[in-house]
């Protein structure tokens, strides 16, 4: 339904997207994990043809077999709604604070659907309900202050919902919500693409978070994707180097306790710090930080190696190891 054949996104200070694949089909549930700065959102904005106008790209990104690369903000336009749709980390960043809720998702109901007013009120109380908010009725009219952290996010949820998108993203959706509200919403946004058939693209560092959304998990390093398998098989048997040091100081992340504050530690770090774009290898991402390098590595991209029947990583050494 949406794929990203080859999609690269560089500026002048280097290359934040490199040559990445990625096909999301109706029902996929796919998560993205990797350390800051490794590319995660500009993979998302990619997939909803939002990369910096500043930047240059390249390959493809093909949404129901048409190839829309060089489709313009107009011919984006109507097709965004109903195709993708995005949350972000901070509600806040999605509403109006001077607007009521229900004016703010009312508004594409009205635009891109052509709905009357009072039918767009219907259908606006009918995502409020659908997506868990109280009293409706009395929060369509409330300014987005009056709510909650997490019934801001449900409000922003049910605005990337109004449109009926097939592809729903979600980057680091509950990051800014105490765990208790952060688990109900990952379980909200699992039921919603179940019930609707829509695809979940979900990006985090909580890898327990990763691990209850989604069936599919896409590991990024320094704008490379690195691993990629079912996340269950990810998250137990890593067979990447990176993902083997993201994961390393925790066995079993999944089970990983809470700390005193209720949430669950970032993502490990691995000795040094992802390099700036300027600075990133032009072989592979992870050289000079691989504990298991090879010569080959620093010079030469790997390409992509099916290591298993359901898992594909690229490292040289992973290649090697598989053609033995
Ligand atoms: N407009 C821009 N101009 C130049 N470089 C950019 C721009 N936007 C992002 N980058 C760079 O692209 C790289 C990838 O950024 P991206 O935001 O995708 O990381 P991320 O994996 O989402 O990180 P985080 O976990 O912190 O959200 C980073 O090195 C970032 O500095
Ligand atoms: S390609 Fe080489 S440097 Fe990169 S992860 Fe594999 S072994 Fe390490
Ligand atoms: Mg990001």
């Amino acid at each position: 339904m949406i794929e990203l054949q080859d999609f690269s996104v560089s500026f002048k200070s280097g290359t934040a997207l490199r040559q990445a694949s990625l096909a999301i089909r109706p029902g996929d549930r796919t998560g993205i994990v990797g350390e800051s700065g490794s590319g995660k959102t500009m993979l998302a904005m990619s997939l909803m043809g939002m990369a910096p106008a500043a930047a240059d790209l390249s390959g493809k990104l093909v949404l129901d077999g048409r190839d829309m690369t060089g489709a313009d903000d107009r011919g984006w336009e109507a097709l965004r709604a109903r195709k993708v749709a995005m949350i972000f980390q901070e509600p806040m960043t999605a509403l109006n604070p001077l607007r009521r809720v229900g004016d703010t998702v009312m508004d594409p109901l009205r635009l891109h659907l052509g709905l009357s007013k009072a039918e767009a009120r219907a259908r606006a109380l009918a995502l409020f309900e659908e997506v868990g908010i109280p009293s409706p009725v009395e929060r369509l009219r409330q300014f987005p202050h009056e709510l909650s952290g997490g019934q801001r996010q449900r409000v922003v949820i049910a605005l990337a919902l109004a449109c009926d998108p097939e592809l729903l993203i979600a980057d680091e959706p509950t990051t800014a919500l105490d765990a208790n509200v952060a688990l109900r919403i990952i379980d909200l946004l699992v039921r919603l693409a179940e019930e609707r058939q829509m695809a979940l693209l979900f990006i985090s560092h909580d890898l327990a978070a990763v691990a209850r959304a989604t069936r599919d998990i896409v590991v990024m390093y320094g704008g490379d994707i690195v691993e990629r398998g079912p996340t269950a098989e990810v998250l137990t048997t890593p067979r990447h180097p990176y993902t083997q040091g993201l994961l390393g100081a925790r066995p079993n992340p999944v089970a990983e306790p809470r700390g005193a504050d209720g949430k669950r530690p970032r993502l490990p770090t691995i000795p040094g710090s992802v390099p700036t774009l300027q600075d990133l290898p032009s072989g592979c991402r992870f050289s000079g930080r691989c504990p298991v390098e090879l010569p080959v590595c620093a010079g030469t991209r790997p390409g992509s190696t099916l290591i298993s029947a359901t898992r594909l990583a690229n490292c040289h050494a992973l290649k090697q190891e598989v053609s033995a």
